[in-house]
């Protein structure tokens, strides 16, 4: 897979330690974006690091001219980054392997990628629990109002307690429906039990008993939306599942539901939600991801029962070191001729 080309910088010694760090000839990295300082010494002591000086959000011409210039061997890129067919296609013949700082891969033709040779790998398990943090964050900011009263306080509306003020909703008993049950949307079913939900999911495929942990399976999605008092979106970007909550969808939940998404924005048409939003036919919703980030749709800022964050999912110091550090795993792995544990192409 690497052949001749890994014969070029090390030794045997070097390759029966793993020890990428100790080869004389250390293998370059284009690094998109700065990383977390754990991340970024470890790269700097085993890898020739090209880094992005200021920070900002590369162009596909910016990554295609960082890595020809510096004969990358290897890139670590982001969700944002643009790696599709045309990207990798312009890529020098020295870049053997990439790792993207994420769990999701829309960003990346996995097949351009795989018919150049070139591995690739992801980042999962380390970033469950921070995302599904997340999502229960916005299910409750959502259910609860939080925004809102947020901002009765901070702007001196809120003129003391009523008990009608403000009113929310329960998720004791309620029913939230799980769309996309991978690692993250299993993680946030456990979370969202314990809050007292009732969990329903519609999956590729049914999982095991035990995975389910009481979980109710749906093979047809529009038969379990009418269910969802609740529903979250935790499936993967794909073309099928582009705009997949439109507005035939969204009218097939009940009156006064609650929409989660943590996963991708290109999975919500954005017009259908925001109508619904406004008509109260979707009371709240609580988004981490939208399409054409950072240029959100602007409908949603007016909107005072959304809940928004900034692609927040994994955003905690400990999963961001992960994160990176996964990716330092899989150069390793690769330029020392181990199996990539995280390749995903
Ligand atoms: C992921 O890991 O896919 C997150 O969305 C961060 O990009």
């Amino acid at each position: 897979m690497i052949g001749d080309h890994y014969l070029i910088w090390v030794t045997t010694d070097e390759i029966l330690c793993g020890n990428i760090g100790a080869m004389q000839d250390k293998p370059s990295v284009v690094v998109t974006r700065r990383m977390p300082e754990a991340v970024h010494a470890r790269l700097l002591r085993d890898y020739r690091v090209v880094p992005n000086e200021d920070d900002h959000a590369f162009s596909a011409e910016e990554l295609i001219s960082a890595a020809r210039d510096a004969q990358a061997d290897a890139l670590l890129i982001c969700a944002t980054d643009p790696m599709d067919a045309d990207v990798i296609a312009a890529l020098p013949d020295s870049v053997k392997t990439i790792a993207t700082f994420a769990v999701g891969v829309d960003n990346i033709d996995l097949a351009a990628a795989k018919a150049r040779g070139i591995v690739v790998a992801n980042t999962p398990d380390v970033l469950t629990d921070a995302c599904a943090d997340i999502a229960m964050l916005l299910t409750l900011a959502a259910a609860r109002r939080a925004y809102e009263g947020d901002q009765m306080v901070r702007t001196g509306a809120w003129v003391g307690w009523r008990p009608t003020q403000l009113l929310g909703r329960d998720l004791q008993r309620k029913r939230l429906g799980i769309f996309g049950m991978g690692r993250i949307g299993r993680a946030y079913a456990k979370r969202a039990k314990a809050f007292g939900m009732k969990i329903h999911y519609c999956n590729r495929s049914r999982l095991d008993r035990r995975s389910e942990g009481g979980a109710i399976f749906h093979q047809d999605i529009e038969e379990m939306l009418p269910l969802c008092e609740f529903f979250s979106i935790n499936a993967p970007a794909t073309p099928e599942t582009k705009g997949f909550l439109n507005a035939e969808r969204i009218a097939r939940l009940p009156e006064g539901s609650i929409v989660v998404n943590i996963a991708r924005g290109d999975l919500i048409n954005d017009e259908a939600l925001i109508a619904a939003l406004k008509s109260g036919h979707v009371a709240a919703a609580g988004l981490d991801v939208f399409a054409g980030e950072p240029d959100i749709h602007p409908g949603y800022r007016e909107l005072p029962n959304v809940f928004l964050m900034p692609h927040a999912g994994s955003a905690t110091i400990e999963t961001r070191d992960r994160m990176g550090l996964a990716c330092i795993d899989a150069f390793d792995a690769f330029f020392s001729g181990r199996p990539v544990p995280t390749q995903v192409a």
